[in-house]
């Protein structure tokens, strides 16, 4: 079996939490784009009554395209279920997300909602979070400074690497759904996460970053082995 079939897989045990009535949060990637397409076709054929919220553009064309309507997020404060993928999933359900440079919606959605739930295939689960080049979004206005910050803080909270503004395909650099930036920072090995994100967090032009800490409620990882459910609390649900 391929990687896409056990995206696949884990898509589809995730698609058993969805029930009538509820709004749904949907993630960015090749992952979550498995979810939203089976969303579709059980929305089609059950005649589901839902509201769903997109976490990027190209979610929102996506579910569309599968018939999904995608509600105005302005005016919709709580989700019941966010389903989304990530680039690496951690000790304690830490993940690094934003390789799609979605970041900053996926942070705000997923912070809205009551459940969260992280499918990927089992490739992703890691000892220590950082191998993948963690995202930052920053503001345009300033950016070497913003860079000059990353740079300081990452330093105090022991981390050292290429930190590289992203390149778009038109040859300019890659801009976000929201006209931000993105950083990707090679650290390797981040030694400590919640201190690396609390010192990312109190820098002016950072929009958002990728380490998302004490968010995810559980992960559905699909592999050689089989599907495993990672949960952080099992009295939660
Ligand atoms: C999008 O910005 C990311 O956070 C994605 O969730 C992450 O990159 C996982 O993508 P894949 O499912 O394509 O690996």
């Amino acid at each position: 079996m391929n990687s896409q079939n056990y995206k696949r897989q884990a898509a589809e045990h995730a698609l058993k939490l969805v029930e009538p009535g509820m709004v749904l949060g949907l993630g960015t990637g090749s992952t979550a784009a498995e979810f939203v397409k089976l969303l579709g076709e059980r929305v089609k054929q059950e005649k589901l009554d839902l509201r769903c919220v997109a976490t990027s553009e190209q979610t929102r064309a996506l579910a569309e395209q599968c018939g999904l309507a995608i509600a105005d997020f302005n005016t919709i404060a709580d989700v019941d279920l966010t389903v989304d993928g990530a680039d690496e999933i951690g000790p304690e359900l830490n993940l690094i997300k934003g390789g799609g440079g979605a970041l900053l919606r996926e942070k705000i959605v997923a912070m809205a909602s009551n459940r969260v739930c992280i499918i990927a295939d089992a490739s992703k689960q890691v000892d220590c979070l950082g191998a993948f080049p963690l995202p930052v979004e920053i503001a345009d206005f300033g950016r070497a400074a913003t860079l000059a910050m990353i740079e300081a803080s990452a330093a105090e909270a022991g981390c050292y690497g290429a930190i590289a503004l992203r390149q778009g395909g038109n040859g300019g650099l890659f801009r976000t759904d929201g006209g931000h930036l993105i950083v990707d920072c090679a650290f390797g090995a981040i030694p400590n996460v919640e201190l690396l994100a609390d010192l990312l967090d109190i820098i002016p032009g950072v929009m958002e970053h990728g380490l998302f800490i004490d968010i995810a409620d559980e992960a559905v990882l699909a592999g050689p082995s089989g599907l495993t459910v990672l949960r952080v609390d099992e009295d939660a649900f």
